[in-house]
């Protein structure tokens, strides 16, 4: 039963009783006929509620936001278009979709219209199922749009926050560098040059100090500034990474560690430098909690694969798992912000007493959308499995 008979010489009527969860529709005109037959047409899936005038409309949308107003294009106190242009100025009616219904001799004033900010233009005597029709696909485009909106505004919140991240850890990483340099090469070189120079003042004061075995100490110095450095160097960027790609990289770095690691994947081929040294540090990365976390007897298995324009790169281990998701650490954090620098994405999938799996893949052509890894176990994967 509805609680408000369509009105009768009232100028606002509260929203009739639609079914449960519809959305509100606000009809804004003075023709008793248009009113009644629009109501009767409307009130059985939308909550109408009605006004007679712009102003008394206004009123209700900013009070309440209905999901789609339908005005008539001629309004006692302002035209439709007018109307429209004081819904779309407001900050909370702005996305509020209008339909405007007009008389044949109004049809070219009402197109205007659109150009004002109408969503749509019936002109009348118009058919009753065809006017559903467009006030469905109207209130439809609407809530698709404010969802996209939603949507972007939460993904560009994500980008923000992931860019600071980005630059609060390649600051970081700076520190990092300047102070291995610092404590280590500096450190030797200075006190090969203090050694150098007592040396030098001894040769000159006729002493003959300099033995053989004297030089080979200081030659070993050297040779220790100079490794420290390269390993400093090989940490930025491997040279190997940059000569043969990614498998010789990852192949080698494999080798080095204490898990026992399978790379799959020689024939991954050759991608942009920072495709390729973003995959090899998360790589590493992985490895490392492997190493770290998955108990001393984890093995590791490394794939390598590009396919449909996106490499997806995969470490997998048979160690420990682990319990509960969200327990990410800088580690797993900074994995996803490098591939999220690429428009990638990571999935970390873990079965408690199974083992783990990071999973990322990175676009090789820029995409303006995140691309997500393609995993067929995570639905399937059943009790004790976590995805993060
Ligand atoms: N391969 C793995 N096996 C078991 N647990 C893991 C593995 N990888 C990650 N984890 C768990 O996820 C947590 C977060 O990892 P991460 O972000 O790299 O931080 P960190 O390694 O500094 O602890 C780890 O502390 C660990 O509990
Ligand atoms: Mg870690």
């Amino acid at each position: 039963m509805r609680t408000a008979q369509f009105p009768g010489k009232s100028h606002e009527t509260r929203a009739t009783r639609a079914p449960s969860g519809a959305s509100a529709v606000q009809l804004v005109t003075d023709d008793p006929d248009l009113r009644a037959r629009l109501h009767r047409l409307l009130a059985p899936h939308y909550a109408v509620r009605m006004a007679t005038d712009g102003r008394r409309a206004l009123r209700m949308v900013m009070a309440q936001p209905p999901a789609l107003v339908i005005s008539a294009m001629t309004l006692p106190d302002v035209d439709g278009a007018g109307l429209v242009e004081r819904i779309r100025s407001g900050p909370r009616s702005r996305d509020i979709p209008v339909i405007l219904v007009c008389a044949p001799a109004d049809r070219v004033a009402g197109l205007r219209a659109i150009d004002r900010g109408a969503d749509d233009v019936i002109v009348r005597p118009f058919v009753g199922s065809e006017l559903l029709a467009r006030v469905r696909a109207t209130v439809h485009a609407a809530r698709l749009r404010a969802l996209e909106e939603r949507e972007l505004h939460a993904l560009l919140d994500d980008l923000k926050a992931a860019h600071q991240r980005v630059a609060v850890t390649a600051a970081a990483e700076r520190r990092r560098i300047e102070r291995d340099l610092h404590d280590g090469a500096q450190q030797r070189l200075m006190a090969l040059r203090l050694e150098l120079g007592l040396l030098a003042e001894r040769v000159a004061d006729g002493e003959e100090v300099v033995t053989r075995r004297h030089l080979d100490r200081l030659r070993g110095e050297v040779d220790e500034a100079l490794g420290e450095l390269r390993d400093l160097a090989h940490g930025l960027h491997p040279p190997l990474l940059a000569s043969d790609g990614l498998y010789a990289a990852l192949s080698a770095a494999s080798r080095k560690g204490h898990v026992p690691v399978e790379v799959d994947g020689a024939d991954v081929g050759r991608f942009a430098p920072a495709v390729e040294s973003a995959t090899y540090f998360c790589c590493l990365e992985a490895l490392q909690n492997v190493a770290k976390h998955a108990g001393p007897d984890a093995r590791a298995a490394i794939r390598l694969e590009a396919r449909h324009g996106v490499l997806v790169f995969s470490v997998t281990d048979d160690g420990c798992g682990f319990e509960r998701p969200g327990i990410e650490g800088d580690g797993l954090t900074n994995l996803r912000d490098r591939l999220g620098a690429l428009g990638g994405h990571a999935e970390i999938t873990s079965i408690p007493g199974r083992g783990t799996t990071v999973l990322g893949c990175i676009p090789l052509t820029p995409a303006p959308s995140v691309v997500r890894p393609d995993v067929g176990t995570t639905s399937s994967g059943g009790a004790g499995l976590h995805v993060i």
